[in-house]
Order: C-alpha cells, then sequence, then structure tokens
C-alpha cells in the first residue's frame, strides 16, 4: 500500500508544455489511493484541459476565483481547497508561477491557495534551459526552500525548445516516488522496530476446554496500525482474536498461551526499540492439561492453577535501552496500583484503565486511559476511540525517546 493512499493531494498545474504530463500524474495519484483535485492557472488550460483532468481525478477542476460560466457566479474558495490538501505539488512549476510564490504574489486561484495552504507543499519546476540556469530562478529555488517548499528537480534532457539540457520536468512517475520516500524518510517511527503484544491468552484444561477473558485485542491493534503507519517496523504477538490487519510493515505472530506468548516475546524483544504490552495475558495456567477431555463423572471438578511467567515484569528484568510500556486494567485504587506496577515492572510508561470508566476496557471500540511515566508525569484523557487513544500514545513515546 503506498504511503499516499487516502492522502488528500491538490495538483497544481502552471502553463508549460510539461502539462501534458499531468493526467499520468493524476493517474499514478489516483492509483496510489489518494484523492485529487487540480487547481490550474489560466494559460495552463492552454496545454491540457480542464475535462481530461477532472475525468481522471473524478473531481471538479478550478481555475479561477469564480465559476464564469454562471450569471450567478459561485466563488471557488482557496482557503477551502488549501485546507483540504494535505499535500499541495506544484507541477510543472513554471519560472513565472515559481515567482510569484516567492514573492507572495496571489493573481490567480492557483497561487492564492497557496498562500492559504498550511501542508507541505513540493513543486517540480520545468523550463528551458537557460531560464533554468537564471539568477532570478535560482533565486525563486532558494526563496521557496526557505519557506520549507520542497523541490523535486528538473532532469537533464531534450527540451521542448529542442535544446538539450537541464529543466525538463521530472517524470510522473518519479515525482510520484519522490514524493513517498520524503514522507517515509520523515515518518517519526522510521528505522524502529517496534514490539507489541494483543488479545487474551487462552490457557488449555483439556483438548477442547481453556480458561480465557474477554479482551478483544482492538487496542493491541490499534497500537500496531498506528505505528506502523508512523514508519515502525512492528511485530505484532497476538493470542486469539477476531481482529484482523493487513500492512506491509506488520508482521502478526498469534500465540495460544501465556507461556507461547512469552517464547515469542522474548525472539523480539532484544532486537527492538520499543515494546507496548497491551495483552491481557493469563495470571494463572492449569498445573496438568489432561490429554483426554475431561468427562463429567463427579460433582464438583477443582483444577490446580500455577501462575504463569509476568511477561512485563521478565522484560524489566533484561530491558537495556527499550523504552517499554505496560498496561494496567484496575478496578479500584487505580492510580497507586499503576505507580506501583510501573516501578516493579521497571517501566518506562504505564497505560491505566479502570473498569470503573464507562466505555473503557474490553470489547468497546473506546477507552479512558491515564498515562503515567517514570518522572511521574500523570497525563489523564477523555473517553476516546482505541485509534485515537493509540495515536495519543504513540505521540507521548515519540516525545519521550527524542527528549
Ligand atoms: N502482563 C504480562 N504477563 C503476565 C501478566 C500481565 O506481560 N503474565 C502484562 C500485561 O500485558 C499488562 C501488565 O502486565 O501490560 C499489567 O497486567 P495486570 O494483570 O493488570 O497486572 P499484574 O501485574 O498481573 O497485577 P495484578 O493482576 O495483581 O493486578
Amino acid at each position: 500500500m503506498s504511503i499516499l493512499s487516502g492522502k488528500n493531494i491538490l495538483l497544481g498545474i502552471t502553463g508549460g508544455i510539461a502539462a501534458y504530463k499531468t493526467a499520468s500524474l493524476v493517474r499514478l495519484f489516483v492509483k496510489s489511493g489518494a484523492n485529487v483535485k487540480v487547481v490550474m492557472t489560466p494559460s495552463a488550460k492552454e496545454f491540457i484541459t480542464p475535462l481530461t483532468l477532472s475525468t481522471l481525478s473524478n473531481n471538479p477542476v478550478q481555475s479561477s476565483f469564480t465559476n464564469e460560466e454562471d450569471d450567478n457566479a459561485i466563488w471557488n474558495s482557496h482557503v477551502e481547497l488549501g485546507l483540504w490538501a494535505d499535500i499541495f505539488v506544484v507541477a510543472p512549476a513554471t519560472a513565472n508561477t515559481m515567482s510569484k510564490m516567492a514573492n507572495g504574489v496571489c493573481d490567480n486561484l492557483l497561487l492564492a491557495t497557496y498562500l492559504s495552504a498550511k501542508c507541505p507543499v513540493y513543486f517540480a519546476p520545468a523550463m528551458d534551459l537557460d531560464m533554468y540556469k537564471h539568477p532570478t530562478t535560482l533565486e525563486s529555488f532558494n526563496k521557496l526552500k526557505a519557506f520549507e517548499n520542497i523541490m523535486i528537480p528538473a532532469t537533464s534532457g531534450e527540451l521542448a525548445s529542442g535544446l538539450v539540457g537541464e529543466g525538463r520536468m521530472a517524470e510522473p512517475e518519479d515525482i510520484v516516488s519522490f514524493i513517498e520516500q520524503d514522507i517515509l524518510g520523515k515518518l517519526p517511527l522510521r528505522g524502529k522496530k517496534v514490539l507489541i503484544t494483543a488479545g487474551p491468552t487462552y490457557e488449555a484444561i483439556d483438548p477442547v476446554r481453556f480458561i480465557g477473558n474477554h479482551s478483544s485485542g482492538k487496542m493491541g491493534f490499534e497500537i500496531a496500525k498506528a505505528a506502523a503507519n508512523l514508519g515502525a517496523q512492528v511485530v505484532l504477538i497476538t493470542g486469539p482474536t477476531h481482529e484482523k490487519v493487513s500492512h506491509s510493515n506488520i508482521d502478526v505472530l498469534p500465540v495460544v498461551s501465556a507461556q507461547d506468548m512469552y517464547n515469542e516475546v522474548h525472539k523480539h524483544f532484544e532486537s527492538s526499540n520499543i515494546a507496548i504490552l497491551s495483552a491481557a495475558v493469563a495470571d494463572f495456567t492449569p498445573k496438568e492439561v489432561a490429554s483426554q477431555k475431561i468427562k463429567k463423572k463427579s460433582e464438583t471438578l477443582t483444577l490446580e492453577l500455577e501462575k504463569t511467567k509476568d511477561i512485563l515484569a521478565s522484560l524489566g528484568d533484561i530491558k537495556k535501552s527499550q523504552y517499554l510500556v505496560g498496561f494496567a486494567l484496575e478496578t479500584n485504587n487505580e492510580l497507586e496500583n499503576a505507580k506501583g506496577k510501573l516501578k516493579r515492572k521497571n517501566l518506562n510508561l504505564i497505560v491505566l484503565n479502570s473498569l470503573n470508566d464507562k466505555g473503557a476496557g474490553f470489547k468497546t471500540d473506546t477507552n479512558k486511559v491515564t498515562f503515567i511515566d517514570d518522572k511521574e508525569t500523570i497525563t489523564a484523557f477523555q473517553l476516546k476511540s482505541k485509534r485515537e487513544v493509540a495515536s495519543d500514545l504513540l505521540n507521548k513515546i515519540i516525545s519521550e525517546i527524542d527528549a
């Protein structure tokens, strides 16, 4: 899946011959799963028709401040367009438009949108070789870079004038991969391995029965997705659950019992940078597992249980530079119990959820959590979706490991 999937891409097309290539560019953005809108300068329409671009982008194309065809002209809002965009790509970027962008000139819809946009802006210059080398063009490049706009450099080759040199707009495929690589390279968990446990464990009683719990695995799966989307390589070790995930950065390793989870976690912990243990691991397991199905011949049945290994505590004992996060599900004396676990298990952070809070805990799509870190900083959150909780948690971890 492309990192551009689900992103809102605004393509700004200016009046250069390379505009003809933007049909392919729109097509590639759409193929990568992005939502695409196009804004054009009036002169760009001489090089490629809005109809081609609206058809390929599945969205109306805008090129003027008002809809001129209509007697009751409707204002095309550059502010709305600018806010809609997650990424603004100006391609081709002519010397004229770049100079205006660099100097705050705002005499068409594309330029007004540029000034309104708060998202990252990429620009792909295209012009003849002497224009490309002219000091005013270089000045525009430098000013735009100083505004933190990102230049997708032109390449060398045969130009529309027949001359050969620098100034050809990067090919559409290269523009797409440049943007993908740029975004990936800036993801805050890039290069980090994150180990996550999720779900319940099942402790076998006999070949058909087990002791389990109501954990759905939702919280751990949301954390895994959020970490992967932030660039991490994720190992998700999960007990039996109905949750599913398919992501190129996530390795899902299913396990059944607390002992299986312990073994799998220990295979991966040493090479991990961050470990987040959200699984609801059984604290006790049957001492003996009957080899045959237990028959109901007696009135009562006594099972002898023994303690499982505490996976989280075992990691706390051996951790070096890993950032270790545990969960605490409490019913009373919540803060004190959670603080106690944080210390006892040598954690960097504990996520407390109380079963007393409505909408928190097992099976729900929401959770209400409090973070307590090893400096005893306490941050309490409102009831939120588990996806939002996952994002809050990763933001907290990123801020701690970057500090
Ligand atoms: N945990 C674990 N291995 C276990 C038990 C728990 O890794 N055998 C982890 C959980 O994944 C969670 C944290 O420990 O991150 C807290 O689990 P919890 O059961 O709430 O805490 P306990 O230390 O078992 O304490 P108690 O049962 O007394 O509340």
